[in-house]
C-alpha cells in the first residue's frame, strides 16, 4: 500500500512537472514587443522553475524514500510484547500489566461498549501515549519504555458516571531487578 501511494505521486509529481514545463517553454515564445527585458525574464523564470522542480523531486526523494513512523513500515521491527487492552464502563482490562525496560510494547486497544480513551501516564503528570478505544475496532500503539517505574492508564473519552475511576497500572521493571522478581 505504501509503495502504490508512493510511485502514485511520483507520477503524479511528474506529470504536472511535464505540464508546467510546456506551459513554461510555450510562455517564452509570448513576449513579442515586449522586449528583451521581458524575454531574459521569462527564461529566466523558466530555468528557476525547473530548478525548483528538479530539487523538489529530489528533496522528496531524499527525505520520504524510508517511511519515518515507525510500525508502518514494511518489515519493521515485532514488538517485544504485545497487551491487548479493553476498556469497559469502568474498568481497564489488560492482558499483562508488568513489562521489562528497553521492552516496546505494541499495545492492542479497543473497548466492549462505548468508546473510551486510553491515556498512558508515567508520575500521575506526563502522558506518554494515547489511542481511542473502540468498539468494533483494534487500535494498535506502540510504546518503547526507556524508563522504569509506576504507569498508569487513565480514560481521557468521557463515557459514563464513573469515567473518573477508570484507572490501571502498568509496571516497567528495571534491568537489575528482574531476577529477583521473577
Ligand atoms: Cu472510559 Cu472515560
Amino acid at each position: 500500500m505504501q509503495t502504490l501511494a508512493w510511485t502514485l505521486s511520483l507520477v503524479l509529481m511528474s506529470v504536472v512537472a511535464v505540464v508546467f514545463l510546456k506551459v513554461c517553454s510555450g510562455a517564452n515564445k509570448g513576449p513579442g514587443d515586449a522586449g528583451n527585458i521581458a524575454t531574459i525574464g521569462y527564461r529566466w523564470r523558466a530555468r528557476l522553475f525547473l530548478l525548483a522542480v528538479v530539487s523538489g523531486v529530489a528533496i522528496a526523494l531524499g527525505t520520504l524514500w524510508t517511511w519515518p513512523i515507525e510500525g508502518h513500515a514494511r518489515g519493521a521491527t515485532q514488538p517485544d510484547v504485545v497487551i491487548q487492552v479493553t476498556g469497559h464502563q469502568w474498568r481497564w482490562d489488560l492482558s499483562q500489566d508488568t513489562v521489562d525496560v528497553g521492552q516496546t510494547v505494541e499495545f492492542q486497544i479497543t473497548a466492549a461498549d462505548v468508546n473510551h480513551g486510553f491515556a498512558l501516564y508515567k508520575d500521575k503528570t506526563t502522558m506518554v501515549a494515547q489511542a481511542q478505544a473502540m468498539p468494533g475496532f483494534v487500535n494498535r500503539l506502540r510504546v518503547h519504555f526507556t524508563e522504569p517505574g509506576e504507569y498508569e492508564v487513565l480514560c481521557l473519552e468521557y463515557c459514563g458516571l464513573a469515567h473518573h475511576a477508570m484507572r490501571a497500572n502498568i509496571k516497567v521493571r528495571a534491568k537489575e531487578t528482574q531476577g529477583e522478581e521473577q
